[in-house]
């Protein structure tokens, strides 16, 4: 087979690449230099010189009162639901569509994830199935602000109201979005934030939990810190364990936050750029811009690809083909519903049991989501949108090109089977 695609042979549309994440500079490495030196490397006594600073700075970012760094994204949220008083018995409502995290965390809480659809136009979660999906058992919703996307924050807020119960956020994309004005993860009791390795404010691991309540900071600092009360001198212990975060990490997030702000303003200008010149390109479904959403972030830029204008590659062949072309891209999370891990007719918590009709395999479809993750989902890399105009264009003109070849594509499935 004779073809112009990189992935069958043809030449890349852009061979060199994209610019590297992280982001490593001489500040960086100075900065941690500096840390190792001061032999303050660890997270005890909480928070350490470097995490206090980085909490400081975080907070301002985000227009938050607490930001509490730890060791990851995922137990932020487990501490979340705990500070909460969050556990066995309770349900706490997730979208279908995001990384296994945002369901574990429920689960290492003792509590039951209860897995609703997302919206076809922002792929967040669906604020008529969480209201669908509410029971008396209900504790929380752990909405995702996926991608470039936020959860519609207004019926949030307004269900949670009405039915008395919490919001975490799960910010782990989001970092310096806004929501009319308001800062991602402060809108909610709690909002949860990832600093792994190729978030966008990254400390290699690392995770931040931001709060507008003093008793809620005061609980979750406690909890991650072996249950010490925040002032030593009090002698009140609560139920925790080390989750602090080491102050060598700490200090690659003060070194890394300062350029955050530029960085996010550049790709939010390519971003734009990227929706002007993918206007009228069929076959490739951006996702809504919704005006509420006052500051625009994002970790990865995700677009909906159809399958039948790619010659029936769904997003797995698509990705390969992008990636050959010089465009990192990624399929991103398969919908939690098709995940093994997450049936509830297969656990032996009490509080899935007792549910299990309401929870059987039929009842648990997410049409949208189960479409989305498995066949549409192209998560494109946050450095194609930090390489100036040509880097966008070249992104773009790669896409053209592998949907174009629609019939090579077709070939391609049909040689493998
Ligand atoms: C949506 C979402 N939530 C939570 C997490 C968990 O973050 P961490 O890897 O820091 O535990 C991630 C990280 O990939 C994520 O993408």
């Amino acid at each position: 087979m004779t073809s112009q695609l990189a992935i069958l042979g043809g030449t890349p549309v852009r061979p060199q690449g994209y610019p590297d994440w992280p982001d490593v500079d001489e500040a960086t490495v100075q900065a941690v230099a500096d840390a190792v030196r001061s032999g303050r490397w660890g997270g005890f006594p909480y928070p350490g010189p470097q995490t206090a600073e980085f909490a400081r700075r975080f907070a301002e970012i985000e227009g938050v009162k607490h930001a509490i760094p730890m060791a990851n994204g995922t137990i932020t949220m487990e501490v979340a639901l705990k500070a909460l008083g969050i556990g066995w018995g309770d349900e706490v409502i997730v979208p279908a569509l995001t990384f296994a995290a945002t369901a574990y965390a429920p689960l290492a809480a003792g509590a039951l994830p209860v897995i609703v659809d997302v919206v076809p136009g922002t792929l967040a979660i669906d604020p008529d199935a969480v209201e669908a999906a509410i029971t008396p058992r209900t504790k929380a919703i752990l909405p995702v602000h996926l991608g470039q996307v936020m959860a519609d924050m207004d019926r949030l807020e307004d269900i949670a109201a009405r039915h008395g119960i919490a919001i975490i956020e799960d910010c782990a994309h989001s970092h310096g979005k806004q929501w009319r004005g308001q800062g991602a993860g402060a809108i909610g009791a709690f909002g949860s934030f990832s600093h792994q390795s190729s978030k966008i404010l990254t400390a290699g691991e690392g995770g931040t939990l931001t709060t507008n309540s003093d008793e809620l900071a005061e609980r979750a600092t406690s909890i991650i810190d072996c249950g010490r009360a925040k002032d030593p001198a009090e002698e009140r212990y609560t139920f925790g364990a080390n989750y602090r975060l080491s102050d060598i990490q700490a200090a690659l997030l003060v070194a890394q936050v300062v350029k955050l702000e530029a960085q996010i303003v550049e790709r939010a200008k390519a971003a734009l750029y990227f929706e002007e010149l993918m206007v009228g390109m069929d076959g490739v479904t951006l996702l809504d811009v919704d005006p509420r959403m006052t500051r625009r972030s994002f970790y990865r830029y995700i677009v909906r690809v159809d399958p039948e204008a790619f010659g029936g590659a769904t997003n797995d062949l698509v990705c390969d083909a992008l990636d050959e072309e010089g465009v990192g891209c990624w399929v991103g999370y398969p919908s939690l519903t098709r995940d093994d891990l997450f049936q509830p007719w297969l656990s032996r918590l009490p509080a899935a049991m007792e549910h299990a009709d309401r929870l059987r395999p039929e009842a648990w479809h997410c049409p949208v989501s189960d479409r989305a993750g498995s066949t549409e989902t192209v998560y494109l890399d946050e450095n194609v949108f930090r390489a100036g105009r040509q880097g966008v264009e070249d992104a773009v003109t790669a896409i053209r090109k592998v949907r174009d070849a629609a019939g090579d594509l077709r070939s391609l499935i049909a040689a493998a089977g």
